[in-house]
């Protein structure tokens, strides 16, 4: 038996290479130079999650194996007791994306080849085209289209539909991210019969309704976009309303996909055993990391849904990585968003995931394959700012779900 390897020391990295604050895990173990990554962002409370991971996971991990993931996940899962909220489901996702990464790196694998290895060659991701009305919607499709891209997501003004800089407030308003309801639901038609008459069928259009509508409302919204056959609409509801999902599948065949806000099980568990989604979406450096996604993945599977991971900016490249390792060993993968690599996140974390031709491909490291520039990542320093687009507000000031 070669001798155990432990976990010596657990830190938490913070850097802004883009303005998202970004929370890296680095786990230390007792074989010099062998260390493992994990992304635990979580932008608006990354403070929290540090103070979570280096104040109660190092002392409860240090001097563990390395090696046996699932106790250390189990463990973390339910020592605080109170669990399946988000800043501990993120810093157990950094911890178990380390983990997972020092496993690889100990092996000499990529972590897709300790998942049963590649059922692709490569993963089809989509890129998100926004204007201020359908024409430059249209026109920043084209241009990804120019790129090879053959899935994009498609919305009109800031903040998913908020039209901030317009919209008239009331006497005394508070600060927030003003947006209308009504109006909103009736742009969106408008903007795929424009698309679809402009850019035709063949590439496959997304849209998030980002919780905007109430579900009344979502219904009608999904079944006016019937026609326009929509690769997924997401998040036509909020979490909370969950059950209404069923009046939305079994009034209209617009594909939803759901998940990028779920903390719990019993929010993703009964919505894919009903089939009340076509695409599971969770931000997996919030669920708990790569052991509880591939377990859903798997789940899915089973019940013909699709995978579709939470991919903007407010994911590292280490939890990029993790996606695209997931998504090369699941034959239910459906798509992967992706928001682009700008120079500066490129400068601080290498390895990253290239995509050509619309598709990502890993770099075949051992582990994820990514590292990080600690001394590149202390040029952007954390901005502990209140954001701005979480304060939401409709017409007449009232404070909504963003
Ligand atoms: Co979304």
């Amino acid at each position: 038996m070669s001798e155990t390897v432990k976990i010596k020391d657990i830190r938490v990295i913070l850097t802004a290479p883009e303005g998202e604050n970004l929370v890296i895990v680095r786990v230390d173990t007792s074989v010099s130079g062998l260390y493992g990554l994990g992304c635990a962002t979580f932008t608006q409370r990354a403070l929290a999650v540090k103070i979570a991971v280096e104040e109660y996971l190092k002392q409860l991990l240090t001097g563990r194996d390395v090696e046996r993931i699932e106790d250390i996940w189990q463990t973390v899962f339910s020592h605080a007791y109170w669990r399946n909220g988000p800043v501990l489901n993120n810093a157990l996702s950094g911890i178990d994306m380390a983990l997972w990464d020092i496993k690889g790196k100990r092996a000499g694998m990529p972590v897709y080849q300790l998942l049963g290895g590649k059922c692709r060659e490569g993963v089809a991701v989509y890129r998100h085209a926004q204007g201020n009305n359908p024409q430059e919607v249209e026109d920043h499709v084209r241009a990804f289209q120019e790129k090879g891209y053959r899935h994009i997501r498609v919305q009109l003004g800031d903040f998913y539909g908020g039209i901030p800089k317009s919209l008239p407030k009331p006497e005394g308003a508070l600060e927030g991210a003003y947006y209308d309801p009504a109006e909103y639901a009736r742009s969106v038609p408008a903007l795929f019969e424009h698309l679809r008459k402009t850019v035709g069928f063949e590439v496959e259009l997304l849209h998030d309704v980002h919780e905007r509508l109430r579900p009344g409302e979502a219904l009608t919204l999904a079944k006016a976009l019937e026609p326009y056959r929509l690769f997924y609409l997401e998040d036509p509801v909020a979490p909370e309303d969950l059950d209404y999902l069923e009046n939305i599948k079994s009034q209209c065949a617009t594909p939803i996909a759901m998940g990028e806000l779920f903390n719990h099980p019993c929010e993703w568990t009964s919505i894919i055993s009903k089939r009340l989604v076509d695409f599971i979406r969770m931000h997996i450096s919030q669920m708990g990391g790569l052991t509880p996604a591939r377990k859903v993945a798997v789940y899915a599977e089973f019940n013909n849904v699709r995978t579709a991971w939470h991919g903007p900016k407010d994911v590292s490249p280490v939890g990029h990585a993790c996606n695209l390792h997931l998504d090369l060993v699941s034959p239910n993968f459906g798509i992967q968003e992706w928001a682009g690599f700008s120079e500066a996140v490129q400068e601080v974390f290498s390895g990253c995931p290239e995509v050509r031709n619309g598709y990502m491909y890993p770099n075949d490291l051992p582990g994820f394959g990514i590292d990080i520039n600690e001394k590149q990542a202390a040029k952007y320093p954390l901005d502990n700012k209140v954001d701005f687009w979480t304060q939401a507000r409709t017409r007449d000031g009232t404070a909504v779900k963003p």
